[in-house]
């Protein structure tokens, strides 16, 4: 870890506060990282106050006035050369999640790919970000529609993606022409610190002002500043209901625009058609991929009555062999969660579930021994309900999988949509007629509804967000980017007359 930290040039004190190219140890409390893995402290970093965060959006404000006059393409070439830097640090990057963060090294490779993924896609979209052209309604009058860049963004990142989901919103932000200024996971402070190193380089090699990207490290306060502040055009935030909600109202309340990726609370529903064997590495990396601290973590399996038993002992097997442990160990198919807290999390909801009527089928334990010393080590879980009892309906970040049995897809999808939630759904079937009944209006209510996938693991192409208590928004692919422009409709008028629309008459 000694060589990626050198790497990285993250020190064992870190300045918590960066415009770009300059950086500086802020003015608040020191905020140690450690380690879920081994309980190891990685580095401390010195966090921002509110003098920190007012000299931040001043330099932010500046860097946009240079930033827009820049022409979209060659925004692009900027962010291509920030995937490229990406490129070259993927295994360090990767590595550094996996630590600070305990999801596997595989996944934490894979965070840093979804980053370069996004990287070629805002390439590609810097020469995209059309408007439409309207035909008037007036004689030799000409309408058309054209997307500006907002200015500041404000992205609130959370641990559990702690570099993917900021560069979902930077890299579209940047070739959109805003600058953002990011606030990670107190959780997660270092690995946002690497990438800023990163972007910083690129920015530098390019005469690139400072303000394009800066780092604000800080408690909630920095998301509180962020969500009042109408210097902040747009406010994107990711974490849970609670928090989403505070900044929503915040953003909402000064008329600012808000983006939000809030809780999900994810099913898969497998009908008597399905493939059993895709079904079960589906529902298994699901359910306990990045210990269940995946916004879309499979947490409800809806199973058909005819082959119930069947796949709740095929789970119960599989689950008595995952491989628990240091997920740099790429043998390991599960690590930590992500503190101590979240441990707790896992033990009240288990607790509560029980109390509620639920069967814990397997797990229930935290592990403890040699290589389990941070004390955030648990035994992914599998609890039988009979009802979407209050401890279903509620986003638990662990490892815990409720399973139901159902006997018409009626009632499945039903119960798949009678949660506040609703970013990511999964059907498995081979029935045509199943799967369309899923997907139609009358089927999945989320943002996102697969077809023999599972609830994770979204490619960035398309949209990513939910519905409901989700908060709405929709970031990374598809017309995303338009969350980070504003829309300008212009009529021009190269007749000698003065129409008017409607055909109202004003004479003179
Ligand atoms: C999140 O958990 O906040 O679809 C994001 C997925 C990942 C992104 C998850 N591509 O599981």
């Amino acid at each position: 870890m000694k060589q990626v930290l050198k790497t990285l040039k993250i020190k064992s004190l870190n300045n918590g506060v960066s415009t770009g190219v300059e950086s500086w140890a802020g003015g608040g409390k020191v905020l140690s990282s450690y380690s879920p893995v081994d309980g190891q402290l990685i580095g401390k970093v010195r966090q921002a106050n509110r003098e920190d965060y007012d000299k931040v959006i001043e330099k932010s404000n500046a860097a946009f006035k240079v930033w827009r006059t820049v022409p979209a393409p060659k925004r692009g070439e900027i962010v291509r050369q920030m995937g490229d830097a990406l490129r070259a640090n993927k295994d360090a990057l990767g590595r550094l999640v996996s630590y600070e963060m305990g999801k596997s090294l595989q996944e934490g490779w894979g965070e840093v790919q979804e980053m370069i993924d996004i990287c070629d896609f805002a390439v590609g979209l810097s020469r995209q970000l059309y408007g439409l052209t309207m035909h008037s309604e007036r004689p030799q009058h000409r309408m058309y529609e054209q997307w500006h860049p907002l200015g500041i963004v404000g992205i609130i990142s959370a641990f559990n993606f702690p570099v993917a989901v900021w560069s979902w919103n930077s890299m579209l932000a940047w070739v959109c022409g805003d600058v953002c200024v990011w606030k990670p996971s107190e959780k997660t402070p270092l690995t946002a610190i690497a990438c800023q190193n990163i972007i910083q380089e690129v920015l530098r090699k390019n005469d690139i002002p400072e303000g394009v990207s800066c780092l604000i490290v800080g408690d909630r306060k920095v998301g509180e500043w962020l969500s009042n502040d109408t210097n902040v055009s747009l406010v994107s935030a990711t974490g849970s209901t609670r928090m989403g909600k505070t900044v929503g109202q915040a953003v909402a309340a000064r008329f600012g625009k808000s983006l939000l990726e809030l809780g999900g609370n994810n099913a898969i529903i497998v009908t008597q058609n399905a493939d059993l064997e895709v079904v079960i590495p589906a529902v298994v990396f699901g359910a306990v991929g990045t210990a269940g601290q995946r916004c879309t973590t499979t947490r409800r399996l809806f199973l058909h009555e005819s082959m119930y038993e069947e796949v709740k002992n095929r789970l119960v097997k599989i689950y008595a062999q995952l491989r628990i442990g240091d997920p740099l160990d790429v043998n390991n198919h599960v690590g930590p969660l992500i503190d101590v807290d979240a441990v707790n999390n896992y033990k009240t909801a288990i607790a509560n579930i029980q109390n509620e009527g639920g069967k814990v089928l397997y797990g229930n334990e935290v592990l403890e021994g040699t290589g389990y010393e941070s004390g955030c080590y648990v035994k992914p879980t599998i609890v039988e309900v009979e009802n979407q009892s209050p401890t279903v309906c509620h986003e638990t970040f662990a490892p815990i999988l409720y399973i139901k049995k159902f006997s018409t897809l009626d009632e499945a999808i039903e119960l798949q949509n009678a949660v506040p939630q609703g970013l990511s759904s999964s059907i498995f079937t081979l029935n045509m007629r199943e799967a369309e009944q899923f997907l139609s209006y009358a089927g999945s209510d989320c943002g996102i509804a697969n077809v023999n996938i599972g609830t994770s693991g979204a490619e960035i192409g398309g949209a990513f967000g939910g519905e409901k208590e989700t908060g709405g928004g929709r970031e990374s692919g598809s017309d995303a980017w338009r969350n980070y422009m504003r829309r300008q409709t212009n009529t021009i008028n190269y007749s000698t007359q003065l129409p008017l629309a409607q055909g109202i008459k004003f004479d003179l």
